[in-house]
This record gives structure tokens, sequence and C-alpha cells, in this order.
């Protein structure tokens, strides 16, 4: 993949980035090699504590993406060739189409939510993220245009009518989603199912769901922490149906796969685990994503906080037997 460097402009300097933040980057960046160090290794310039809900607090975890932004611009992406065998393997996974949609629901529902708030550091840090929300889908689309895979329509997305509602169910879902694709994309690199190419041009994009969600969980605890006990208990209330919604709508798709074997195409990680993970034991697989997720935030700052939910419960499964 072709990386470009972002000039002097770029870091904590994204005052400013609007809805079509990802329009305005590109106008800030100049065309020079780009050194993905900062994108694995980052640690907030203050020293001391970052207490949680301090305004120094807020800003590491809006400069974790800020600073970090890696520049790439998916038109330039030169895709492999690859084999028959490759493509068919890669044009059978049967998550396409869901995988465009929820890149592109998530870019609304943040740009909503980021266009909606006060605070215009967390706002532009979030526009940061829907922008790359939009990127991802276009990496997604170009990519099936490329290899000419067939994807469905799009469904059309509507905005939350809670606009941090609407931002929460997209957050916790990352949090799922974000922690299997890191032990799948993993599995999918070492069992040779993506050739070296594709798994090299997709790096960057799996990294910045690991950023999106260690964002997610520091925006949640900031705010939790700076509301008074009613707003709190009414926020907590928020998170928890957003979990339980999340939960719901990932093992009802689970139930309906096994239930038509396959053909639907909508579920996401059960699809992808099929097929990709094939000849692996759950427990391996489980075993992997906590590596991978621990992995993949290690090299960021260790004052703010790391996702720990599906870790949480995945350590539990495996130490009760349960996978
Ligand atoms: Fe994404
Ligand atoms: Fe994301």
């Amino acid at each position: 993949m072709a990386y470009t460097k972002p000039n002097e402009a770029h870091g904590p300097r994204l005052a400013g980035l609007g809805p079509r933040g990802d329009v305005e980057l590109d106008s800030m960046l100049e065309m020079a090699p780009y050194d993905p160090t900062p994108y694995y290794n980052w640690s907030f310039p203050d020293r001391g504590r970052l207490e949680i809900g301090s305004a120094s607090h807020r800003d590491a975890f809006c400069r974790l993406l800020t600073d970090t932004y890696n520049p790439y611009k998916p038109a330039v992406i030169p895709w492999p060739t690859l084999s028959a065998e490759e493509l068919a393997r890669l044009a059978a996974l049967p998550f396409w189409d869901t995988a465009v949609a929820i890149e592109g629901r998530a870019s609304l529902r943040m740009q909503w939510q980021a266009d909606r708030l006060d605070d215009r550091v967390i706002a532009d840090a979030l526009s940061l993220n829907a922008a790359e929300e939009r990127r991802h889908k276009e990496v997604l689309h170009n990519m099936l245009t490329f290899y000419r895979i067939e994807l469905g329509p799009e469904p059309v997305y509507l905005p939350p009518r809670d606009p941090e509602f609407g931002f929460l169910r997209t957050g916790f879902g990352e949090c799922i989603n974000s922690f299997f694709a890191f032990g799948l994309f993993d599995m999918a690199r070492s069992s040779g199912f993506f050739p070296p190419a594709l798994v090299e041009t997709f790096e960057p994009v799996i990294q910045e769901e690991a950023r999106h969600i260690m964002f997610f969980v520091n925006y949640v605890a900031y705010r939790r922490k700076r509301l008074g006990l009613l707003k709190r208990l009414w926020f907590d209330l928020k998170c928890l149906i957003a979990i339980a919604e999340q939960f719901a709508s990932r093992i009802g798709m689970a139930i309906e796969t096994r239930r038509r074997r396959g053909k639907v195409k909508s579920n996401f990680l059960t699809a992808g685990a099929n097929s990709v993970a094939k000849g692996f034991s759950k427990r391996t697989f489980f075993q992997l994503c906590l590596s991978e997720n621990d992995r993949r935030m290690a090299g960021y700052d260790a004052r703010l906080l790391r996702p720990m939910m599906m870790p949480r419960i995945v350590a539990l499964m495996l130490k009760f037997g349960r996978a």
C-alpha cells in the first residue's frame, strides 16, 4: 500500500475537521514516505496521571486518534493479482454486504453525534473516526469492484433519533466485532487464507479499529464521570441497553445462520469464523482473539483505558470451559 505522510498541521491541530473531514484531511496531506511507528506506538506527551474525566484524559484519548491518523488513500491502493483459487475464496466469503453496511452505518452515527457535541476536541476526533469509517467502506467498495465481486443493494442509513444512543450502539458493536476480527484476521494471515499482499493492505484498516474502540471506551468513561448522579444512571441504562441489543442481534443472527446453514449473508461474525477458521478449535480461536486484542493495543499509552468487555467475557468462557 502506498503511504503518505501527514504534514506539520496534522495531529492535535485537527480543529475544524467537519463532516467532510476526509476531504479536508486529504488537502492537508503532502506526498512523502509515511512513518507508521506512531500508528502502533503512541503516548500522550504530558506525563503524570490521567485522571478519568479530566481535561487531560479527554485530550489524551482524542489525540490517540488524531496523532496516529494514517493517511492511506483507498483510491491508490494497488490491489494484488490473485490466483483463481484465491479469488474464489475471497468471493465466497459471505459477509461483504454486511461489512459495507456496518461501516456506512458507523460513519453516519459517529458523524451525527460529532456534529451535535459542544466539546470541539471530542467532536473533531469523532469526526475523524467517522471519516475513517467512510474510508473503510471505500476500501471495501474498491476491492470488491476491482475483483468483480458482486455486492447487494446498500441499505439506506437513517440518522438515530438519539445521537448519543446511536453512537453507543455502534461503539459497543465495534467492541464486539473488532475483538473477533483481530483473531480472524490473524488466523487468515497465518493460515494463508488471505494472500500476504491482501493481508498487508488490510492491516491498517484492522489497526484503525483498535484505535476506535480504545477511543470509544475512554469516551464512555469520561462522559460518565462528568455526569451528575441521575444523568449518570440514565447514561448507564443507555449503555446497558446498547450492549444488550448488540449481543441480542448477534445471537439472533447466529441462530438464523445455523438454521439456514450458511445461506444468509448477514452474519458477519459466525460466517467469517466458519469460513476462515476451518480446522481451528473454538478455544484456539478465542485465545488468539485475546492475544491479538492485547497486542494491537499494547503500543498505546498505558494510562488510557482498554476495552475490557469482550476480553473478560471470553476469558471467563475459557476458564469455565464454555469454549
Ligand atoms: Fe470500520
Ligand atoms: Fe471503527
